[in-house]
């Protein structure tokens, strides 16, 4: 059962005229005086409702944030538990602590902002408040440990469709894991797991974009790599519009994946890839190779030609251009 504050909330937003304290006191069945107290913690919240003097109440603003209240109503699939933070070390370890305490499939941990944000390979993930999407989501698949890697490919390719529908750029995919716009890196997909050998317990799906900081928001070493939504589209992008998105796309995405493994999606994924045709030195823990990217198999290793045309399947690394 939503609380009057919600649905207060719920009926200004879907009214097209001013609604009026008595109207909205008799729906809810408390009093005009309890309709104007709810009316008060929410301008607190940051709404800015309006009263207009013989008319009532109308929604004029509401805050840049993505919690239950901004982001829940605008989620279009079956994924709706949002655990939400001002700030936190890292989602990736919230949602981690939730799922060991058996949080389900679909449960997402979101921050405006992060202390101690995770990149991949031990890195630092730079975290400004209120300006970009920090997402954590858990997942259960019903997977061998082996086939988890592929997930990092579905999510990036998921962010890519949320970026193209939101903004109308165009998206493109630097394997494994990470988002461009032009030649510079939007999002950064880290995929962790907890599993034994055979049998994963859960995945947490970590998803950082870039959307609203401005060039200055970035550190000066990454200022040539890395960028935003708003800097490339030039104005402010819907961050509640671009996670709504992003999960929508992922969910159905993720629907595929678990009925029929990578291969359907392998050729959305090549269709936006960064890297076909280029020359690239891949960097893994056995050693690094330098050759041109000839595609994704469908499990979704990379394959990369060396000189003599001979394929080799690259199953994870860090993969730099070499010209
Ligand atoms: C990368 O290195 O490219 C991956 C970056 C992943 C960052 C996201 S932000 C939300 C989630 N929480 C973290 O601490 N990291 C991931």
């Amino acid at each position: 059962m939503s609380t009057p504050s919600a649905r207060i909330l719920a009926r200004l937003r879907s009214a097209t005229a001013p609604v009026s304290g008595e109207d909205i006191a008799t729906e809810l069945g408390i009093s005009r005086a309890a309709i104007h107290k709810h009316v008060d913690a929410l301008r607190e919240q940051g709404y800015q409702i309006d009263a207009r003097h013989a008319q009532g109440y109308v929604l004029t603003g509401v805050p840049d944030r993505l919690d239950a209240s901004e982001l829940g109503p605008r989620l279009r699939g079956a994924w709706r538990t949002i655990d939400w933070h001002a700030t936190i070390d890292s989602t990736q370890r919230r949602a981690h602590e939730l799922a060991r305490g058996g949080a389900p499939e679909g449960t997402m941990v979101i921050a405006e902002s992060q202390t101690a944000g995770r990149g991949r390979l031990g890195r630092v993930w730079h975290s400004p408040p209120g300006v970009n999407l920090y997402l954590s989501l858990i997942l259960r698949p019903p997977l061998a440990p082996a086939v988890v890697p592929q997930l990092a490919l579905v999510a990036g390719l998921a962010v890519a469709r949320a970026i193209e529908e939101q903004t109308g750029m165009a998206a493109r995919l630097k394997w494994p894991n990470d988002v461009l716009v032009g030649d510079r890196k939007v999002c950064g997909i880290l995929t962790e797991m907890d599993a034994e050998v055979e049998r994963v317990h859960f995945v947490v799906v970590g998803i950082g974009v870039n959307v609203n900081a401005s060039e200055e928001a970035f550190p000066p070493d990454l200022r040539d790599r890395a960028t935003s939504l708003a800097i490339t589209t030039g104005g402010p992008v819907d961050r509640a519009g671009l996670a709504a998105a992003v999960l929508a796309a992922l969910e159905g995405d993720y629907a595929r994946f678990l009925a029929a493994g990578f291969s359907p999606l392998r050729v959305e994924w090549e269709a936006r890839s960064a890297l076909s045709g280029r020359t690239v030195t891949v960097r893994a823990a056995t050693g690094a190779m330098t050759g041109t990217v000839a595609g994704l198999d469908d499990d979704g290793a990379l394959r990369l030609a060396d000189a003599a045309g001979g394929i080799h399947r690259v199953l994870a690394g860090e993969v730099t251009l070499a010209q």
